[in-house]
């Protein structure tokens, strides 16, 4: 087992290392051991362990610290499709560490430094496991700097999607749901460390970088400019983006006076109208789920292989010109997978159910009973069919992620609670549940006690029909 520094170690970096190896011997395990765990009770330094226990993805994240803040500089060089950067992580230790992880998944690493002191480390798999040169207390606030480049790789998911970084003709898009952020940039790889970003990114003049947030400034030297974009709000690292393209770039205001800046590929058409509807469609969620949770808004559209669209945190991302009911179901997104994020991923149907619901209710303002004509059609599926199995709050397995019952039956089980407790109920019940939430991560038990507790309730039956069950539920 390796342990290293750059390419060329300084002398001085030298002497840490023989330092660092005369306090610290030995290889790290793979995962904290009982040992590890011992020790961590006791208080003495330990491994953070390499997930924080997601079933579905038992790599993502890691343990033993929080992220506070990821300060990103990124160079991209598309004709060598060359990506230089600079991750700047300020966090803070849950336990006394001796090593902790972070997920990078493809990538070079080239120098990292830990509370100021460089550090060593080693790559297994997408785990990037580093050994700071001296051990660092318990709840103590720390930051870590990485230095690394390369061309990135797309990560594939367990349902074949593209996720992470994505090639274009002329850029790159990022959606990295659920783990592709570890394509972009070393981190804690998981929704419930949520963080806020500053993202800066550098391309040659032609292009345009976009990403989270307000766009704080935009410096141009030498054909090459600078996009710096500033997130002041909790995210999760996969609804983070770094999407470089031609675009052209149109400013606008929503509810308030809110900054819109979209940014849309000039092949594609119709998209600058959909963008339009924007402040609309705004407040109108606004009306139903209480005020927008985020400084700015925007769209990006971008022609790639992507094949699906994401709700990327301020600024949806589409792979062409969407329809606008999915504009609607990207933005309700906002509030519901955004400002509240999945604690495990087991929990994604609360954010998917939401935001497909949300199409629905967008469709009964024209025609009023739309709502309950698509729940009628999808329970006439025969008990065969793929919309009833897995349950929504149980989908087994990460290639179920996105698959009919997170989207469909998730959705059907709102408009259930909603015609068990009525619309205003319903609508109250979820602006609380984005205002109590947001900026944390929350699982499915917890929307049934606030349920419960806005409508006054028994809502088990309900929920255990709906979300926990395989199979078609009876009697609805
Ligand atoms: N959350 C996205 C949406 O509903 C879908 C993301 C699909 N991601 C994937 N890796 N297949 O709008
Ligand atoms: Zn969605």
């Amino acid at each position: 087992m390796t342990f290293r520094f750059g390419p060329r170690p300084t002398a001085g970096a030298a002497i840490v290392l023989a330092l660092g190896a005369a306090l610290l011997p030995g290889p790290l395990p793979a995962t904290a051991t009982g040992t590890d765990r011992q020790a961590a009770d006791a208080g003495r330094p330990s491994a953070g362990s390499a997930g924080v226990g997601d079933p579905l993805f038992p790599k993502a994240g890691n343990g033993g610290y929080r992220v506070g803040h990821y300060d990103l500089r990124l160079t991209y060089a598309p004709q060598r499709r060359m990506l230089r950067a600079r991750a700047t992580i300020t966090a803070r230790t849950t336990q006394a560490l001796s090593s902790f992880h972070l997920d990078l998944y493809g990538l070079t690493v080239d120098r990292v430094v830990v509370a100021g002191d460089p550090a060593r480390w080693e790559r297994r798999g997408q785990e990037l496991v580093v050994r700071p040169a001296r051990p660092l207390a318990a709840d103590a606030a720390f930051t870590i700097r990485v230095r690394y480049h390369g061309a990135p790789r797309t990560y594939i998911d367990p349902d074949g999607s593209l996720d992470g970084w994505s090639y274009t003709d002329d850029g790159a898009v990022v959606a990295a749901e659920p783990v592709g952020a570890m394509t972009v940039f070393p981190a804690n790889n998981h929704p419930s460390d949520k963080a806020r970003f500053d993202v800066a990114i550098r391309v040659p003049d032609n292009l345009k970088a976009v990403s989270n947030g307000v766009l704080t400034g935009r410096r141009t030297s030498h054909g090459w400019t600078t996009w710096r974009w500033h997130e002041p709000d909790q995210m999760a690292t996969h609804l983070m983006t770094a999407t470089i393209g031609r675009f052209r770039m149109l400013r606008d205001r929503g509810p308030g006076g809110l900054p819109i800046w979209s940014f849309i590929d000039p092949r594609t058409s119709g998209a600058r109208a959909i963008a339009h509807r924007i402040p609309a469609v705004l407040r109108r969620l606004e009306r139903w789920y209480g005020d927008y949770p985020f400084v700015s808004s925007g769209v990006i559209v971008d022609r790639s292989r992507l094949g699906y669209a994401l709700e990327v945190q301020t600024r949806p991302l589409f792979d062409g010109t969407p329809d606008l009911s999915t504009l609607v179901h990207e933005l309700a997104h906002q509030w519901y997978g955004n400002a509240v994020s999945p604690r495990t991923w087991q929990h994604i149907w609360l954010n998917e159910g939401f935001a497909t619901y949300t199409e629905w209710l967008w469709a009964a303002r024209r025609h009023p009973g739309a709502a309950q004509s698509r729940f009628d059609r999808l329970y006439r599926e025969p008990a065969g069919s793929s919309l009833w199995s897995p349950p929504p709050a149980d989908p087994g397995r990460a290639a179920n992620l996105f698959g009919r019952p997170v989207y469909d039956r998730g959705a059907m089980a709102l408009h259930a609670l909603r015609t068990q407790v009525g619309l205003a109920t319903f609508l109250q019940a979820g602006r609380r549940w984005a205002q109590v939430h947001a900026g944390g991560s929350a699982r499915t038990s917890q929307l049934r006690t606030l349920a419960e507790r806005v409508s006054g309730e028994p809502l088990g039956r309900l929920f255990a029909d709906w979300l926990w069950r395989d199979g078609r539920p009876d009697g609805y």
